[in-house]
């Protein structure tokens, strides 16, 4: 009946934000090289780099920290968080660890190596970067569907069926896993319908592969079957969550986007023999078994944060609230990948700007415009991010060139979001004047965090 959005919590803690003006922030980007990563916080109005581990956590999650056990052996943190999770997947085998990369390592390091294959509806980049590094080969078949951005479509985060069965029919003892990224962070944020990961399970059952599931925003995922999936209208979500993990057989859980944590994360496994083989590779590199990377306190507030994230009330204004921003600033002439996903909104930065062309990077130019015009920052994750170089050392772009805009869970109000929106429309009536970017330094790996950046003239 009403437009605004509650935010279903009050605030009993709060954080300063530092005012800045734009003749600061000018200079502010400069000196950072026009890399936000190079930025101080202190110095961002609004952070939307990134929705992962940056969460705030509830007053239970707090006091749950004062209850943590840290005991090195048997904590009592790690009890309750293992039958936490065992009660969420389904999966007997819980091995805690630091953070999501950190269950990659483990699993991917194991499985991969030299001849093998991962196959994905898109690889994060740790993902990719961890398969890669043990020898293996990540291919990413997003659903067809993907490429359109601005269709109704739901489910663009889905695993492109028809691929994965021509894989599996020609390569199935290759195949170290097959991962489905629930939702599709690296393909706009997309859901995955029930559907699509139905079929995929029942494909790699029939050629005997394991079917991984990559699970950090698997509540924001469940909002989506339970609206827009039918048959899932009378669910809850956590129980549309519990069916998606019963097709799998395991899941990687980066604990610092749906477990409503600063950090953690976990390995959850099916398959004995599996889980202790990577046991084993989890005690040399993370820590013993009942807390891996993690300090005691953590697990009981991811124990506590695996709970909440699946309130109705919050998963109605996490969800709502992104498509808020991503509606507004749509509405105001700004190509946003559509319909909004659930953690963030994409914008096509190429499109925003069809005077900057690819090799200077119009995805970097909105991020260091929406800087210096409302303190806001965000990532670039176009040819900065993913363009490579041909022998003759020109740029290779990234087929679309996108921003991203994530949400920090439960930090900022509608008026903030508000705040966002104006920044937009500001720099829709200024397209004209914004600059392209050329890279002046950069590493051999991961160029995107410290790349410098000098204004094409
Ligand atoms: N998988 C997905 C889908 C992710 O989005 C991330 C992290 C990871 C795995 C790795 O988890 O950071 O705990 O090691 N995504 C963050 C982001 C970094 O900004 O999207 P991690």
């Amino acid at each position: 009946m009403f437009k605004t959005i509650i935010e279903p919590f009050k605030i009993k803690s709060v954080e300063p934000i530092y005012m800045t003006t734009e003749e600061q922030r000018k200079k502010l980007i400069k000196e950072a090289h026009y890399n936000p990563f190079l930025l101080h916080s202190r110095d961002v109005i609004i952070d939307m780099l990134t929705d992962s581990g940056t969460s705030a956590m509830s007053s239970q999650q707090w006091a749950g920290i004062m209850q943590g056990d840290e005991s090195y052996a048997g904590a009592s943190s790690f009890l309750k968080l293992e039958k936490e999770i065992q009660d969420l997947t389904g999966y007997p085998h819980v091995l805690p660890t630091h953070q999501g990369r950190a269950a990659e390592r483990i699993l991917y390091s194991y499985l991969g190596g030299k001849g093998k294959i991962f196959i994905s509806n898109t690889h994060f980049d740790t993902t990719r970067a961890n398969i890669e590094f043990s020898g293996a080969e990540a291919i990413d078949i997003p659903t067809p569907a993907a490429k359109d951005h601005d269709s109704e479509f739901h489910f663009k985060g889905n695993i492109d069926l028809e691929k994965l069965e021509e894989y599996l029919k020609t390569s199935a003892k290759q195949i170290g896993a097959v991962i489905q990224t629930v939702t599709n962070n690296s393909g706009g944020g997309q859901p995955v319908s029930m559907e699509n990961t139905k079929q995929a399970s029942a494909l790699c059952k029939k050629y005997g592969v394991l079917f991984v599931i990559d699970c950090c925003r698997i509540a924001e995922n469940s909002y989506f079957i339970r609206h827009y999936e039918k048959g899932y209208e009378n669910y809850s979500y956590r129980d549309i969550a519990k069916e998606m993990f019963s097709l799998a057989d395991g899941g990687v859980m980066s604990a610092k986007k749906d477990a409503l944590v600063n950090i953690g994360g976990f390995l959850a496994l099916k398959d004995q023999v599996l889980a202790e083989a990577c046991t084993n590779l989890l005690i040399i590199t993370e820590g013993f078994v009942t807390y891996g990377g993690l300090a005691g306190r953590d697990m009981e507030a991811m124990a506590i944060g695996l709970r909440e994230v699946f309130e109705d009330d919050y998963l109605t204004y996490r969800i709502t609230s992104t498509k808020y921003l991503g509606e507004h600033i749509r509405k105001a002439g700004i190509p946003v990948i559509y319909p909004i996903g659930g953690h963030a909104v994409y914008v096509d930065a190429g499109l925003m700007y069809p005077h900057i062309p690819a090799n200077q990077y119009p995805g970097q130019t909105l991020v260091c415009e929406l800087y210096k015009v409302g303190g806001i920052r965000a990532v670039e994750i176009g040819s900065v991010m993913f363009g490579k170089y041909d022998e003759k050392g020109e740029l290779i772009p990234a087929p679309v060139e996108l921003v991203r805009l994530a949400i920090p869970r439960r930090v900022y109000t509608q008026s903030h979001i508000d705040y966002v929106i104006e920044v937009f429309e500001h720099l829709k009536d200024n397209v004209k004047s914004a600059k392209g970017m050329k890279i002046v330094k950069e590493p051999k790996f991961l160029r995107h965090f410290t790349a410098h950046f000098e204004e094409v003239s």
